[in-house]
């Protein structure tokens, strides 16, 4: 399993002999300072989260239910009864914390910022629930938000967790057909969005591709703007509404609806390795118990802690530790609209250094691109506040790693990484910062409760130092439930490679003498871009949607600072010839399709693609070709002479010629 290239990068991890632990003034005022949460969870995994949804949510009804199994199937506190959005805001208003800050929203524009109240909140999203009800979205009916990051889109998450209407959030950044796809896929019936979103200083067009996939999504029956740039922008009378028209005279009261604990609280998409992206399911009581946990348990939040996770809101990691996980603990959080580098690379710095940022979680590629600018950026600003960083998405390099702790965390702040799923909901593999010896590059160990195991391709675990299939084997409060409308899809792609009881994460992993765990990447088609889960097989279908394209087949290549870069092999029609013209045409075809984040970093003509005798394509070929790797084994290739043509070209392409 994985390509010589991982395999050479994770013996070089496994060298890593630098052991971090957790410095005396850290550990001494820790949540988390007592190694008895593991003894506790291991022998009584149940139990355990039974006791923490009393100490952490609210409950309308309480469970007399904790975990009931029947796998692939499962469910938590079934029987309990709770309002999502009654515990990230309700609670702590009624216990006299309105006037505590939710969040400090910063503006790209620099002039631009906000500080908006617990109490701020209740009210706004208490008018906004009651505008959806008057337009007629009720308990169930799902409701698609396209947004940038303003205050608006967790209101708008809040209104909807308020009135049991599960949200489909579609990331910002992708296309009208994109969000179309997944307004289709989960039925919404309303779409709300924003006149437009500011980004590296220019404009995104976000109504303009909000009407466009309306047009295409037969079930989205109103739109609601919020007035963001206040731009002018296209309108239809029938079907738009704003936001503030909408919320004018809604009372800033609205009942939250008596939620099941196992209702569905939201779907978000996701890439698998087909074409169609994967309706994760989310439930209400579960999910947020295991956000609101991890979430304080791992980046110690106290009481007066300022937190930045400075994800998207569209991906997971904003889902639940920018919205769900810090307002159910009360925490006062950042949020930033723009581009870390707008209008320059010190902008978190200034932002961290404005509120006192203590605790701040980011990704691994955003790191590598700060290492690359250089301290300059972040000597301008006085960082002393911050007391712990993370990171998340994708494996982190020791040497950025360790760039982290040094120059961003002055030696003093816990760096943990994270690693979990879309579909896991929350953290699963994590140091807790006050206890855990940290090693660059290694995730360490499972949360308390979680149960990993890396097995070979027959199901057994495999030897200590060997790589493996990392799975789960016992069910967690925040795991999804099911894909949406689509069960058969979430047995066979996550239960049928060990049965009903393992669940199969499509990630590779090691795990070293003393247990760590050591993450080695994607085993299955999906391609991990700057922390971003893509399907080759969607890139593949896109681009023979292009009248040029008579075969492609896309492949990531190891980058420096984006983890992984997409590179494309494409098979032309009759009539059609190779050029750079066409090259960049298709990568731009790509990126308006799917979105930015999708386009390819080089597209490559062949004269054919590697294929075995029977046709398949040898997927294995191509990442060499597209990462310059002396090539494999080509002897069970159909013609040989493919690859060393597609090799010169990539090597050209990529710059590795000569
Ligand atoms: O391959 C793993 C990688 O990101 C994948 C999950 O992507 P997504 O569902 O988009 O969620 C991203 C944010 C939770 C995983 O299958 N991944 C995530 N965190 C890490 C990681 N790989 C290594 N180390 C991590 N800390």
């Amino acid at each position: 399993m994985g390509t010589e290239s991982t395999e050479a990068a994770i013996e070089a991890l496994l060298d890593e002999q630098r052991t971090f632990p957790p410095p005396d003034e850290f550990a001494s005022r820790a949540i988390v300072a007592d190694d008895s949460v593991y003894r506790r969870a291991e022998e009584d995994p149940e139990g355990f989260w039974r006791g923490l949804a009393d100490e952490f949510l609210d409950w309308l009804t309480e469970p007399t239910k904790g975990l009931e199994w029947d796998p692939p199937h499962c469910t938590w506190f079934a029987d309990g009864e709770l309002n999502v959005a009654a515990n990230c805001l309700d609670r702590h208003v009624e216990a006299g914390r309105g006037d505590r800050v939710a969040y400090h929203w910063v503006g790209e524009p620099e002039s631009e910022s906000a500080d908006l109240t617990y109490g701020e909140m209740l009210r706004e999203v208490s008018r906004l629930a009651n505008a959806l009800r008057t337009l007629g979205v009720s308990k169930g009916d799902r409701v698609g938000i396209y947004m940038g990051m303003v205050p608006e889109l967790p209101i708008a998450m809040l209104a909807c967790a308020r009135i049991g209407a599960p949200h489909v959030v579609v990331f910002g950044g992708f296309s009208s057909e994109s969000l179309a796809e997944r307004l289709r896929d989960s039925g919404a019936r309303l779409l709300i969005t924003q006149d437009e979103g500011w980004r590296k200083g220019g404009k995104v067009p976000l109504k303009v591709n909000a009407d466009a996939a309306a047009d295409a999504a037969p079930t989205v029956e109103r739109l609601v703007v919020f007035r963001r740039t206040g731009d002018e922008v296209p309108w239809n009378d029938d079907r738009d509404v704003w936001w503030h028209d909408a919320v004018a005279g809604e009372p800033d009261e609205c009942e939250p609806e008596r939620m099941g604990a196992e209702d569905t609280l939201y779907l978000l998409h996701t890439s698998g390795t087909t074409a169609k992206p994967k309706g994760v399911q989310h439930t209400s009581a579960g999910y947020l118990l295991h956000a609101a946990v991890t979430h304080k348990w791992i980046f110690d939040i106290h009481d007066d802690t300022i937190w930045w996770c400075a994800a998207d809101v569209g991906w997971v990691t904003g889902h639940s530790y920018i919205v769900y996980g810090p307002l159910c603990n009360g925490t006062t959080s950042v949020l930033y609209e723009g581009d870390p580098a707008y209008p320059d690379w010190d902008r978190h710095w200034e932002i961290v250094e404005r509120y006192q940022v203590n605790s701040y979680y980011t990704a691994p590629t955003l790191i590598r691109s700060f290492v690359k600018m250089g301290e300059d950026y972040p000597a301008r600003h006085d960082l002393s506040s911050l007391r712990l960083l993370g990171t998340v998405g994708e494996p982190i390099n020791p040497e950025a790693w360790v760039w982290y702790w040094k120059v961003i965390g002055g030696e003093r702040c816990p760096v943990v990484d994270t690693w979990w799923q879309t579909e896991t909901g929350g953290i699963l593999i994590t140091p807790l910062p006050g206890l855990t010896t940290l090693k660059p590059g290694s995730a360490t160990v499972p949360f308390p409760g979680i149960k990993p195991a890396i097995l070979d391709e027959q199901g057994n675990p495999v030897p200590q130092g060997q790589g493996g299939f990392l799975t789960v084997k016992h069910p967690w409060p925040g795991m999804f439930r099911t894909l949406w409308e689509d069960d058969e899809r979430y047995v066979s792609n996550y239960f049928s490679k060990y049965g009903p009881e393992t669940y199969f994460t499509g990630d590779g992993a090691k795990q070293d003498s003393d247990g760590y765990y050591w993450l080695m990447g994607r085993i299955d088609d999906v391609i991990n871009v700057a922390g971003h889960r893509l399907s080759t097989t969607e890139i593949e279908s896109t681009l023979v949607e292009h009248e040029a394209v008579a075969e492609a087949a896309a492949t990531g290549a190891a980058d420096p600072e984006r983890g992984q870069r997409i590179v494309c092999f494409v098979l032309l029609k009759g009539g059609y010839e190779p050029s750079d013209e066409l090259a960049e045409e298709l990568r731009q075809f790509v990126a308006a399709k799917i979105g930015k984040i999708a386009r390819p970093a080089a597209v490559l003509f062949g004269d054919d693609l590697p294929k075995t005798r029977s046709g398949k394509i040898m997927r294995r070929l191509l990442k060499d070709i597209a990462e310059g790797h002396e090539l494999g084994d080509t002897t069970t290739l159909r013609d040989a002479a493919v690859v060393d043509d597609l090799k010169q070209k990539a090597d050209v392409a990529l710059g590795r010629a000569g």
